[in-house]
């Protein structure tokens, strides 16, 4: 009988295929170009031979997908991934989650708005996201010409304003500390995401079926204001100096998405890296992402 044994230990040594992984990109980027996200596809399907690795294109061409990043609301994003990801036979017994900047509170909002009827999402990861919103644009994101001082205006003055939030995405995650209440009322797509409005019980259900939510922060990050939003921090109410880490904000400390409870199970991951937005080395993400969380 034990040679029974070996053959089916080899047997499900052969056929256990990696889990899948889902990666959603930032603003100014797009899902598939070689010089973009697509390199990062490569790369992981290099790490891990086998590996099905989706990278979410939003719209029908990669320059609808660039301009979906910039122009297409958030709550129809996350609905449109919901319905693809549902949709992909490949990922029916779960994946990990790979979000880069505002892919990472886009793919939190898919997980906990979707993810009881996905299959079980394992990780989510997240890599420079702006969980409780952005205050100040010091480099105006990737827009390098006029309309960045246009929209940096736009968003000090009308952020909240319902057509502002419909028609420019990151407004749906501006979140003015000196007006908390406007920010709760108005803010569409974040303050809805972070049981600020309301509390979801589903949201707060879908979050914790995840086996670990890591957040990554970029210590140097001269693009997202404050940094701390990307650990799910942010400034202290009423003011934009002193901030408050999660474990010290109200959303964790009134449990409005189950955060603490996720934080004393062990399954919040807290992780940086020195350099500015989004930069990490190869080696890096192998020993920190890939061998912990991936494979
Ligand atoms: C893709 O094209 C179809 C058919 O023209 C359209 O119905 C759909 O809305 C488009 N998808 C997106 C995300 O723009
Ligand atoms: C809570 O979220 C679920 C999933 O997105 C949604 O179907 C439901 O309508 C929401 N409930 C409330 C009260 O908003
Ligand atoms: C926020 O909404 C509440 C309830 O709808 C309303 O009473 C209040 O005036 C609103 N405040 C602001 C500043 O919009």
């Amino acid at each position: 009988m034990k040679w029974l044994g070996l053959i089916l230990l080899l047997f499900n040594y052969i056929s256990a295929e990696p889990t899948p992984i889902v990666l959603w990109h930032g603003m100014g980027d797009t899902c598939c170009l070689a010089y973009s996200l697509g390199l990062f596809k490569s790369f992981l399907e290099k790490q891990i031979p086998g590996v099905y690795v989706l990278s979410l294109r939003i719209g029908n061409s990669t320059v609808e997908d660039l301009e979906n990043g910039y122009f297409m609301y958030p709550n129809k994003q996350v609905e449109y991934v919901c319905g693809e990801l549902a949709q992909d036979q490949k990922l029916k017994n779960g994946f990990n989650a790979i979000g880069f900047s505002q892919g990472s509170q886009f793919l939190r909002a898919v997980v906990q708005r979707c993810g009881h009827k996905l299959g079980p999402i394992k990780n989510l990861i997240t890599l420079g996201g702006q969980h409780q919103g952005v205050y100040g644009l010091p480099h105006c994101f990737a827009l390098q010409h006029e309309s960045c001082d246009y929209v940096r205006k736009l968003l000090n003055y009308a952020a909240y304003y319902s057509w502002v939030q419909k028609s420019l995405v990151q407004a749906t995650y501006w979140h003015d500390p000196l007006d908390e209440i406007t920010y709760r009322n108005n803010s569409e797509f974040l303050a809805d995401i972070n049981n600020e409005r309301k509390i979801n019980q589903t949201y707060i259900d879908n979050l914790n079926k995840l086996e670990h939510f890591v957040m990554v922060k970029f210590d140097g990050d001269s693009i997202v204001q404050p940094r701390e939003t990307e650990w799910f921090g942010f400034y202290a109410p009423g003011q934009a100096k002193k901030l408050l880490t999660l474990q010290q904000s109200a959303i964790y400390k009134q449990d409005r998405l189950g955060l603490k409870k996720m934080d004393e199970a062990g399954k919040l991951v807290f992780l940086s890296q020195p350099g500015d937005h989004l930069r990490f080395t190869e080696e890096w993400f192998i020993e920190s992402i890939i061998k912990p969380y991936l494979i």
